[in-house]
């Protein structure tokens, strides 16, 4: 399969030394663009920036900005099999991008923000993409709902659910706890290295596109 995968937070620049962004280190993504590719898969990983070192063996490109992750997805998506985002990415940008370093002045400093594209949410209905198609949600609250709801939503064949709230897990941590949401079940998969999770979804990917090809129909 040609699998892409999106990894890492983005960074909205404010002005040339300062930007807003997330608590995600990528190890989740990246975990997962290194299974997908131990497994013999072909993977495409955009991924925000992160400290961790490229998988062997895989196509990378490197982003910055939510813009410029949609853009490289939009670029790729439509030769793909199967694409998996889990890269926290902003929902928000800066308004406006200050060509100088922003000075302090008076108590407060007020930010307009504006949407970013739904990158996830265009993949079916904007990007016309008829592959496997994997979200993940983080949640801190109504985790199954929130990502049933996500998953209906966005057309998705599989909503990965992880809470963010809880410690040790999720954000910056080599841990993870998942919630799988398809569309007829859910399944959860107990607090374990993010390798080896990894590992498992690689599985339930390649169910999923056995099933949708017929492999696995009753003759
Ligand atoms: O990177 P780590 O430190 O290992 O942490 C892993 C993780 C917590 C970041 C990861 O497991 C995770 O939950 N990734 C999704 C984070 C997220 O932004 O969730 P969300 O519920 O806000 O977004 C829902 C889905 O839409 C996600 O698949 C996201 O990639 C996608 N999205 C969101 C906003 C946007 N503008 N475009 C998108 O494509």
């Amino acid at each position: 399969m040609k699998v892409l995968i999106t990894a890492g937070p983005t960074r909205e620049p404010l002005d040339p030394v300062r930007y807003l962004t997330n608590r995600s280190s990528g190890k989740m993504g990246y975990a997962l663009a290194a299974a997908f590719a131990d497994a013999g898969h072909h993977v495409l990983l955009v991924s925000g920036p992160t400290d961790i070192d490229i998988p062997p063996g895989i196509d990378f490109v490197p982003v910055e900005t939510a813009s410029e992750m949609h853009d490289a997805v939009r670029r790729h998506l439509f030769r793909m099999d199967a694409a998996i985002f889990a890269a926290a990415v902003a929902d928000y940008r800066p308004a406006t991008v200050a060509g100088e370093k922003i000075k302090k002045s008076g108590e407060e400093l007020v930010l307009k923000l504006v949407r970013n594209p739904d990158i996830l949410g265009e993949a079916r209905d904007k990007m016309n993409f008829e592959g496997i198609l994997v979200g993940f949600a983080a949640e801190t609250e109504n985790l199954e709902a929130n990502a049933r709801d996500k998953l209906k939503r966005k057309r998705c064949d599989l909503i990965v659910a992880n809470d963010v709230s809880k410690p040790g897990i999720g954000f910056d941590s080599d841990r993870n706890e998942l919630l799988l949401v398809f569309p007829e079940h859910t399944a959860a998969l107990p607090e374990d290295e993010k390798h080896h999770l990894a590992r498992h979804l690689v599985k339930e990917v390649e169910l999923l596109a056995a099933t949708r090809s017929g492999a696995f129909q009753a003759p």
